[in-house]
């Protein structure tokens, strides 16, 4: 019983994530300090970042989600996105700040971005706490980054493996 995959060595601990969250803070309300700010979260991975985020924000601040599917199910993911469930307001004239828990291939958001440019948002920045650089697939880089981190897959935070692992309060590598 139990999930197949073996949790690894610690990456970034529970303090770790919460000062860069902190200041992360920080730079949002420098840039948007006052004045409403939709942050919208990607599902799922970003539900934990999400919410000690937005208690840290200084706007009148919204919280929506979008959940979007790119193919394949494992560690690795590739491909077209579709969007599996939409927003239930409407952006136009709105600053949105897409929440985003890990850029891998860039591919998520690379083709997120245009279809919700497309609704004519006062703004679109993306913040998101970690990315894997060395991992891009098409050129994308995020408005504020938490934390470069190296090709390994890490669990936790909110962050998952076959469903697994997304209750730990810190980051972890998946052993292989
Ligand atoms: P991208 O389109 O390749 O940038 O995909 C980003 C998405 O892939 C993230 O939102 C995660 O859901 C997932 N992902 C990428 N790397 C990891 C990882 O190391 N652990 C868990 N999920 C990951
Ligand atoms: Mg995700």
């Amino acid at each position: 019983m139990g999930n197949p995959y073996k949790l690894g060595r610690t990456l970034l601990t529970e303090e770790e994530i919460s000062q860069k969250v902190k200041e992360l803070a920080e730079y949002i309300n420098r840039d948007y300090p006052d004045g409403e700010l939709l942050v919208v979260g990607i599902l799922k991975g970003c539900f934990v970042f999400v919410s000690d985020l937005v208690r840290k924000l200084n706007a009148d601040v919204k919280v929506h989600f979008i959940q979007v599917s790119s193919y394949g199910d494992g560690t690795v993911s590739s491909g077209k996105i579709q969007i599996k469930k939409d927003l239930d307001v409407d952006i136009a004239g709105k600053h949105v700040l897409l929440a985003e828990d890990i850029i891998d291939s860039g591919n998520t958001l690379s083709q997120l971005i245009p279809l919700l440019k497309e609704r004519r948002p006062a703004s679109v920045k993306v913040c998101t706490l970690l990315s894997k650089p060395s991992r891009r697939q098409v050129e994308f880089e995020a408005d504020y980054t938490g934390f470069e981190i190296p090709d390994e897959f890490i669990v936790g935070y909110g962050l998952d493996c076959g469903e697994a692992y997304r209750q730990l309060p810190y980051i972890a590598v998946i052993e292989s």
